[in-house]
């Protein structure tokens, strides 16, 4: 039965964020710490698991699903699952954010599979500085995988940039031409502080986005739009280009009353909110009813009760919610 996902505040869910995986290559000092411990790799839904919870999902009215991790594309076989996500019916819109260090393999796959949008994070045009950002990164392999990306044609390619004051906040102009020479978007992010980081202060870090604007307006003329992916970026097209810049300013302008989404860790947990611990276990349901999705559906559908009204990120002290991004899946 067609269905629709509504919370109690009245918010209509048709996007969920599918991570596949907590592993990464990399280890970027605002998502994990330094030694991080991954899931065991039992612990995980199987591919096949996760090709059904989209099939529930769109018949329950979602219409776009985002792959996510850790990074997407160290999961072995993950092209085996772009290509169920992009059969199934009702799932008009597939899109994948990763690091892109592993991109230049897989994206005529991803193309063939019906990705549509691809999200590349790049904090960082310097390779030293890419590599102490990322800590283990070669800038070399990102950007392969952003021009052979952007050679296959997808509908839409997107750099993500988190911003951190005194680290990389005097690369804005710049990443902001790499995205206009390339003919791609680019969002900045505000840190959002998940998990405990020790190297890392995040308060100290903060690089507002009404900062980056600013910065921005010094080289470039920004024309609002109404543009939106339904997602929390606000865009702005940069006057006589193609690129339109985003802003993702968890902490500057709250997002959260025009919630559209939910996310699934890759072991299976329907998360709620992405700054909060409200969650269910679909694993449980999937395993307990292996050959009926109704009660899948079922449990989804109750757990939209269970949405929070939004984060209550704080910058300072202990981070409310202690599970890493890679954990959370973005
Ligand atoms: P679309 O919404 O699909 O257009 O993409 P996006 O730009 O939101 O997705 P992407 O995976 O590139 O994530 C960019 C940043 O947005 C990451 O830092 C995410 O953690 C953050 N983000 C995405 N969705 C949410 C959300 O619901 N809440 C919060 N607080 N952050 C989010
Ligand atoms: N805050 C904000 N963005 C983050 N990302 C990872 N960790 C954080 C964080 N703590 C970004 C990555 C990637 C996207 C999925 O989320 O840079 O672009
Ligand atoms: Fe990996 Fe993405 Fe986290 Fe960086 S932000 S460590 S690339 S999962």
């Amino acid at each position: 039965a067609g269905g629709e996902l509504t919370d109690r505040f009245g918010r209509r869910i048709h996007y969920v964020r599918l991570s596949i995986t907590d592993r990464c290559d990399l280890r970027c000092v605002y998502c994990m710490s330094e030694n991080m411990r991954f899931l065991p790799r039992n612990q995980l839904l199987t591919l096949e698991e996760m090709a059904r919870l989209g099939r529930c999902f769109s018949e329950l009215g979602v219409t776009r699903i985002r792959i996510t991790g850790g990074e997407p594309l160290v999961r072995r076989n993950a092209t085996w699952l772009f290509e169920r996500l992009g059969e199934t019916p009702g799932i008009r819109d597939l899109a994948l954010t990763t690091n892109g260090s592993q991109l230049r393999q897989h994206a005529q796959a991803l193309k063939n599979a019906g990705v549509k949008r691809i999200n590349i994070s790049l904090d960082s045009l310097k390779p030293e500085r890419f590599r102490r950002i990322t800590r283990l990164g070669d800038i070399d392999k990102t950007l392969d995988g952003i021009e052979a990306a952007i050679r296959c044609g997808f509908e839409r390619i997107k750099l993500n940039s988190v911003i951190l004051k005194n680290r990389n906040h005097d690369e804005i102009l710049d990443l902001t031409r790499f995205a206009i020479d390339q003919g791609i978007d680019l969002s900045f992010i505000e840190e959002m502080p998940l998990g405990v980081i020790a190297d890392h202060d995040r308060a100290e870090a903060y690089y507002p986005s009404d900062a980056i604007r600013l910065d921005l307006e010094r080289a470039f003329e920004l024309l609002p739009t109404t543009e939106t992916t339904g997602g929390p970026s606000k865009y702005y097209r940069i006057a006589g280009t193609e690129t339109r810049v985003g802003f993702i300013s968890p902490h500057s302008h709250n997002f959260c009353g025009d919630c559209n989404r939910v996310r699934v860790t890759a072991e299976g947990r329907l998360l709620l909110c992405l700054g909060q611990e409200h969650s269910v276990d679909l694993r449980r349901a999937l395993r307990a009813n292996p050959c009926d999705d109704a009660p899948v559906k079922q449990t989804i559908v109750s757990a939209m009760d269970l949405k929070p009204r939004g984060h209550d990120f704080n910058l300072s002290g202990q981070p409310l919610v202690l599970r890493h991004m890679n954990a959370t899946g973005g």
